[in-house]
């Protein structure tokens, strides 16, 4: 059985670990900061085993001696932004907490590949490989699966058909200038755009863009966690079971889409070893600028966390 370590037992990690452990794909390690919430939730998910017919070994702990020879590190921890924190303030925080947990981690599984959602996404993936000093194809984001997944929610609910026949995909980073692509997106290949007027699909690109936070306003605390956990399963799937699945995901270009040195969701091919290859699609020429917008804005990002650590 393979090994996945989830850092971070709240609600993204631990609805990730009970859609690994139901779907058989791995044993997992859950980890977590806060004494006893592990364990509590391993316990829990490991009593649905006999239930929901898998019998996956789940363990919850502190340390992370008990995380080594992990094949997947799945990064979850970190905080919200609560009221009168600044963007700074959260930036700050994750950053710590991800360099702080990735370093033991990494410490006791080297040959892990490691899979981040903790926010702001994008920056937080490079990150990572800052810390681990991975081969890039071994550090990915996940974000793309998740947005994508939420703008086919909305086309499928827009035109009654079932989500099982949407492809679509979301492309550059994890915020609002995010890349919903219009001009790839199909319904049993049946191109969207003849489908569907103008102005619906420009709503749908909006509620799409505001996903994460419609969510927040309806739970008021915290933040989505269902589908989220359910796209890290979607990914770990494709990575353990080599499964060469295309999909979009936070990756580091090295000159695709004219873009180098920074991670931000592109397609990309995803098997064993991590990223094997990211897909350069022709996109009109709106999407191409938007991408650019988007990049813009990470780069900008990951300058002001480089200027943060560094004041620490
Ligand atoms: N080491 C380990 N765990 C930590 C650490 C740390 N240094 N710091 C915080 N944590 C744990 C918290 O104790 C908490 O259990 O991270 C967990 C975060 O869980 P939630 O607050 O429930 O947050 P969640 O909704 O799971 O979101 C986690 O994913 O989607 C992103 O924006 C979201 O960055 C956030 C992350």
């Amino acid at each position: 059985m393979s090994k996945v370590v989830v850092i971070g037992a709240g609600n993204v990690g631990a609805t990730a670990s009970q859609y690994i452990v139901d779907r058989q794909l791995a044993d997992v390690v859950l980890i977590d900061i806060v004494e006893g919430l592990p364990q509590g939730k391993a316990l829990d998910l490991l009593q649905a085993g006999s239930p929901s017919n898998h019998d996956c070994s789940i363990i919850g702990t502190n340390n992370y001696v008990d995380t080594k020879d992990a094949d997947i590190v799945v990064m979850t921890a970190g905080i919200a932004r609560k009221p009168g924190m600044s963007r700074d303030d959260l930036l700050k925080t994750n950053a710590n907490i991800v360099q702080s947990s990735i370093k033991e981690a990494h410490k006791y599984s080297p040959n892990a590949i490691f899979v981040v959602v903790t926010n702001p996404l994008d920056v937080m993936t490079q990150l990572v490989l800052k810390t681990t000093k991975l081969p890039s194809q071994r550090v990915i984001g996940m974000a793309g699966v998740l947005d994508s997944a939420r703008f086919e929610t909305f086309i499928a609910m827009e035109l009654k058909v079932s989500v099982k026949d949407v492809r679509a995909m979301v492309l550059g980073g994890h915020g609002d200038l995010m890349v919903p692509v219009t001009s790839l997106a199909s319904v049993a290949g049946i191109p969207l755009l003849n489908l569907i007027d103008k102005d619906t699909l420009t709503k749908l690109i909006k509620r799409t863009q505001d996903g994460g936070a419609e969510i927040v306003s309806l739970l008021k605390t915290g933040s989505a966690f269902y589908a989220p956990g359910a796209s890290v399963a979607f990914m770990v799937e494709a990575l353990l079971r080599d499964q060469n699945r295309l999909m979009a995901a936070s990756v580091c270009p090295n000159g695709e889409y004219g873009l180098k040195d920074l991670y931000i969701g592109l397609p990309c091919i995803l098997g064993a070893n991590g990223v094997k290859k990211i897909v350069e699609l022709e996109l009109a020429d709106n999407e191409m600028a938007d991408l650019k917008k988007s990049a813009t804005a990470i780069k900008e990002t990951v300058n002001k966390m480089n200027e943060l650590l560094v004041a620490v």
